[in-house]
């Protein structure tokens, strides 16, 4: 064993008895090259991140140009950074109308954090609503809308008043009343195996947190800038939330969170008193010159149709391999795709034969007989056939 994974085993916290533990050299488009040279296909994106490609050169240029400008200046909010309000406006741009009001964190779940704060402090009510298989991060109020037990447990007491539903089904969303701050929803849930609800099932829950005023948070953090191929999955229902919580690809590999809602409701920030929910990091300006860059490009290129089509090609491919060893059923939108297996053995072993002939997936927290595929949108036809051989390959070993 190197001196350096020694180290890392040592030295850096372990949050699992198995990581992947690639010594990473450098990583470039859907390739990461460890120590020795071997190439890895990402075909996880680092979970969601590497949306363009790692080590996009715009946004390395815009890190190295802002870099020289300056760092850190001051607290959140205080000064006019420019890649601050640049970022801000070109994401109101593309946001679904009327949310054009940014706050920026340095993570997903302090997103879900400022959005849950916000919503209580809106609404002037308690109550939060969210769906079993649900993950929203780990942070106490992320945690204590999160969806899996098992989870929560090791931490309790969270938050009280959260009610928990079941996913994509209609009949449940009768319990939101007139005491829910916020409903909180993945539009379609990652880690909880990439699950796609019907089509009637997010504008109902739209319909009923009109009726009893509750507010409507969507958590795109791993399903949005095009991932779903649409730029937000919540076009695919044409249902715009009341805030829109986005990390992950947001920063082009740099670490930047935001949540993005009215100018009604984001006021609420403001006053009363003043300085209540402040970041020293958040909307870091090398941060926000990343995410502009990244952001930038994925229009110019309009990415999330690119998407849309290598997420096609994929399923298409994937489903010749339906039926090969454990491998049963395939589905998912965009880039963003599940294949389920019949057991969280043959889940395991085949991401493990993956890995080892060069391909790097997952399986997801909350569903283990599911392996996610979440490649960078720049998928080329050529890595996508690389990856299906060495799948084909692992099916059958
Ligand atoms: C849907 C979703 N929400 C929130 C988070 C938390 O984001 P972060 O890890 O940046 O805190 C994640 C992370 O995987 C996620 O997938």
């Amino acid at each position: 064993m190197s001196i350096l994974r020694e180290d890392f085993l040592r030295y850096v916290c372990q949050t699992s008895p198995e990581p992947m533990g690639i010594e990473v050299e450098r990583a470039h488009g859907c390739l990461v090259v460890d120590k020795n040279g071997k190439e890895y296909l990402d075909f996880l994106s680092g979970i969601g991140v590497a949306s363009i490609g790692h080590t996009h050169p715009a946004v390395v240029h815009a890190i190295k140009e802002q870099a020289e400008r300056y760092l850190h200046a001051m607290v959140y909010g205080e000064y006019v950074q420019e890649p601050q309000v640049r970022l801000a406006r070109r994401l109101a741009e593309v946001a679904p109308p009327p949310l054009s009001v940014t706050y920026f964190t340095n993570s997903g779940t302090e997103a879900i954090e400022g959005a849950l704060k916000t919503a209580r402090k809106y609404t002037g009510r308690a109550d939060l609503v969210s769906f079993f298989g649900s993950f929203h991060g780990d942070t106490f109020g992320s945690l204590s809308v999160g969806g899996n037990p098992l989870y929560r447990e090791p931490f309790e007491p969270l938050l009280p008043g959260v009610t928990f539903l079941p996913f994509n089904a209609k009949a449940a969303l009768e319990r939101i009343d007139d005491r829910v701050a916020a409903v909180i929803i993945e539009p379609i849930q990652g880690e909880g195996g990439v699950r796609i609800p019907d089509h009637d099932f997010l504008p109902a829950l739209r319909h009923r947190c009109n009726e009893v005023g509750a507010l409507l948070i969507f958590d795109e953090v791993i399903t949005g800038f095009g991932r779903t191929g649409r730029m937000f999955a919540s076009e695919h229902w044409d249902v715009t939330p009341d805030v829109l919580v986005l990390a992950k690809a947001l920063g082009g590999g740099m670490p930047l969170g935001a949540f993005i809602g009215t100018p009604e409701i984001m006021a609420t920030l403001s006053a009363d008193p003043p300085l209540a929910h402040v970041t020293t990091f958040g909307g870091h300006p090398v941060c926000c010159a990343a995410g502009l860059a990244s952001l930038n490009f994925m229009l110019e290129t309009n990415l999330p149709q690119r998407a849309r089509e290598k997420g096609e090609e994929l399923i298409h491919k994937l489903h010749s391999l339906v039926g090969h060893g454990e491998f049963t059923t395939v589905r998912g939108r965009g880039l963003l795709i599940g294949m389920d297996f019949t057991s969280p053995e043959a889940t395991r072993h085949f991401v493990q034969r993956c890995f080892a002939a060069g391909l790097i997936l997952g399986w997801t927290l909350h569903r283990d007989t599911v392996v996610r595929l979440a490649p960078p949108l720049i998928i080329s036809s050529a890595e996508i056939d690389r990856a299906i051989a060495i799948m084909h390959d692992a099916l059958h070993s």
